[in-house]
């Protein structure tokens, strides 16, 4: 049925009723998707979706939205090695997804507290939030990540709900850069895993830098293994950088080399920021990159401000994470501090 018979038909049906007005409402509030009265076909978890009361059945054919509508400002990179409460998740996801706009939640670190990726499912859900899950690797060089691995698959299996929310599982934090697995054998771990969760289609990807590619010979198995790509966006570690207002050429410069060796996959910058201050982990490489809250906020201007280059990308545009929520999480690259203050306004636009 077409939108303009169906309006019609409701229209006429809203005439015939004393109390039309609660019907309309209903009508023009639901999200059928292609056929309904919303401006675009709703999906999850455009900004304008509303969460089902119930689970839909079985499978999440046309649940998720297309990747061409998923590009500039997309969500947060969230720390959760502090193996947040329920509560806590809720609360901030919450914000997350209300006072920003954010359509995701890029998940780092690790919590391996049994049901924490339950907790995580459950958040996102009650707050219609998208999550990119992350089998965590660490910085000790053991084998954790195995087991990290196998609770992740065991809970997306077993949570109905998990599929719904869960947008991509990644390889992570830069397992080439870290090099805490030969790239061969990194690929026949992505291709393990979209075997494992292909019944519940979750693609996989890895979180890693263009440099960690460049570093192992280009790793084009992983390459061409992973669904999409997730992309750590760090110009000021950059040999040239200087002030972030001056970092468009470095991030255009990585970003061409996955458009050259990517295949059109669908590509986001997901730990993706410039820090306010430098701590033992985050030195420059430049004497002249500027470290302070003014340069973190202009990053993400620049960024707002290319909007229309994201989005003509191949792969559907580049969608772009703020890294990270809170200093808490990482010290100099949140958007709270540690006290839990906006460091600078911050109201990117998530379409252009
Ligand atoms: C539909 O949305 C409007 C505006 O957001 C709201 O005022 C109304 O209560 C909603 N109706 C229903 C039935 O949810
Ligand atoms: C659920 O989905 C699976 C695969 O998507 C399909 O094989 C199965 O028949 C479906 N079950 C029901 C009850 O629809
Ligand atoms: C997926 O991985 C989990 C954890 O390793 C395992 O228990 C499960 O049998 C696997 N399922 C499939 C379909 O491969
Ligand atoms: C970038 O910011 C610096 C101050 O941090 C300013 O001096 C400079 O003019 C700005 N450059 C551009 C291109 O806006
Ligand atoms: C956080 O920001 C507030 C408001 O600008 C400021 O008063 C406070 O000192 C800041 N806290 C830290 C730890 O920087």
């Amino acid at each position: 049925m077409s939108l303009f018979t169906r309006l019609v038909s409701y229209l006429t049906l809203g005439a015939t009723l004393v109390a039309s007005a609660p019907l309309l409402d209903t009508i023009a509030n639901s999200t059928d998707g292609q056929d309904g009265l919303l401006p675009h076909p709703s999906c999850f978890p455009a900004l304008d979706f509303e969460m089902p009361l119930f689970l839909p059945k079985n499978n999440t054919d046309g649940w998720w939205c297309d990747p061409s509508t998923e590009y500039a400002f997309v969500g947060f990179s969230y720390e959760v090695t502090a193996c947040q409460s329920l509560a806590t998740l809720n609360q901030e996801f919450h914000d997350i997804r209300h006072h920003f706009n954010s359509r995701y939640v890029r998940l780092y670190g690790a919590c391996d507290n049994d049901g924490f990726y339950d907790d995580i499912v459950e958040a996102a859900w009650n707050n219609g939030l998208g999550v990119h899950a992350l089998i965590w690797f660490g910085f000790n060089g053991d084998d954790v990540w195995m087991t990290r691995r196998d609770t992740l698959f065991a809970t997306l299996h077993a949570n109905p709900k998990a599929k719904f929310v869960t947008r991509v599982v990644q390889f992570g934090s830069e397992p080439l850069f870290d090099n805490v697995l030969p790239h061969d054998q990194l690929a026949e771990q992505v291709i393990l895993a979209k075997q494992n969760l292909s019944s519940l289609n979750i693609p996989v990807t890895v979180s890693e830098l263009a440099y960690g590619y460049q570093e192992r010979g280009g790793a084009q198995d992983v390459l061409d293994a992973i669904d999409s790509i997730n992309i750590h966006m760090l110009p000021f570690f950059d040999q040239t950088a200087s002030t972030s207002n001056e970092s468009w050429p470095l991030v255009q410069n990585d970003l061409q080399w996955f458009i050259d060796h990517g295949d059109g996959k669908k590509m986001n910058l997901d730990e993706n920021g410039w820090p306010s201050v430098t701590s033992p982990s985050v030195q420059p490489n430049s004497p002249d990159a500027v470290a302070d809250i003014p340069n973190e906020h202009e990053y993400f201007v620049l960024l707002d401000q290319h909007c229309e280059d994201f989005k003509a990308t191949v792969g559907g545009g580049v969608g772009w994470f703020a890294h990270i929520y809170s200093d808490n999480m990482e010290p100099g690259y949140g958007i709270y501090n540690s006290s839990g203050h906006l460091k600078f306004p911050f109201a990117p636009r998530t379409h252009c």
